[in-house]
């Protein structure tokens, strides 16, 4: 299993930590890595370590750690797939040091965190998150949460990706190139577990849809854009893993689509 399939593999969201911070070299890693969190859209995310204590700073759904990580970004187009692949890169670095995450847009005392983030009028603060060493022992409400959304669970691979065209299933066998790249897209946290991403291959191409569900979209902007940007992270992750070339570009094929169901962005392969 290659390094990136690992970390993927290996990550779940943690909401107990074991109460004991993080080491000092953990922390200035993490605190050098969150200085430039690239994407490629090309849109900068600020992040910053937050402490609970000094900006009392709470979510209901965590327990263990005083240990916070908010970003941020200017509200301009693409704001939000943007921020996910880079939140998503940063989270995925944290799992290789063994540190514990979980994504937060909603279960957190959000005017206290956008104060302490600094939030100016034209950016926004999309999700934070906790870090530390994982408990031994998920929590009771951990565990309730996490079944009651099925946390373990991800759609079949024929679902969610097709081939050609919009609706026609395409099998894992059938993948080709893309076939670990798209499966580490499934296994992407995804907001309440929806796995809004839908994608075609078409040759070369990999166009990357968002079916939207109802209630995902607030002043804040599109929550459910902020998974596809994850979702993107991961399988440019596997791409890059496996040596493989090509670039992300928006340029619409249009599809022919069911009407809640939006084209985000293409991969395209290149020799
Ligand atoms: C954009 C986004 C927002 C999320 N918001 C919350 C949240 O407010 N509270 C929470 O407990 N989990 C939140 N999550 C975590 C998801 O519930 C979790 O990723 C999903 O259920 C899959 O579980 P896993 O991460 O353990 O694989 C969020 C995830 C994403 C991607």
């Amino acid at each position: 299993m290659g390094k990136f399939e690992e970390l993927v593999r290996a990550r779940r969201s943690i909401r107990t930590f074991d109460g004991k911070g993080i080491s000092d070299e953990h922390l200035k890693r993490i605190e050098a890595y969150m200085q430039d969190v690239p994407n490629p859209y090309g849109i900068h995310v600020e992040f910053k370590l937050l402490h609970a204590g000094q900006d009392h700073l709470t979510s209901k759904v965590i327990n263990g750690t005083d240990l916070w990580i908010g970003a941020k970004v200017k509200k301009v187009p693409h704001a939000e797939e943007a921020f996910g692949y880079s939140f998503e890169e940063f989270a995925l670095f944290c799992q290789s040091l063994g540190i514990g995450t979980t994504i937060i847009a909603g279960t957190m005392d959000r005017p206290a965190f956008e104060k302490a983030m600094q939030l100016a009028a034209d950016e926004v603060m999309l999700c934070v998150t906790p870090i530390g060493y994982p408990a031994e022992k998920m929590g009771v409400k951990e565990k309730l949460m996490r079944t009651g959304i099925s946390a373990d669970k991800r759609a079949d691979f024929d679902k969610i990706f097709f081939k050609d065209a919009y609706g026609n299933k395409l099998a894992a066998s059938e993948a080709g190139a893309c076939e670990k790249a798209l499966e580490m897209l499934r296994w992407a946290p995804s907001a309440v577990n929806k796995q809004p991403w839908r994608v075609v291959v078409a040759g070369e191409q990999v166009h990357f849809y968002e079916k939207h569900s109802k209630g995902y979209i607030s002043e804040l902007g599109d929550l459910q854009k902020i998974d596809i940007g994850i979702g993107i992270k991961h399988f440019m992750g596997e791409v890059e893993e496996e040596g493989l070339k090509g670039s992300l570009v928006i340029e619409d094929p249009h599809l022919e689509t069911p009407e809640d169901v939006e084209y985000i962005a293409t991969f395209r392969f290149t020799k």
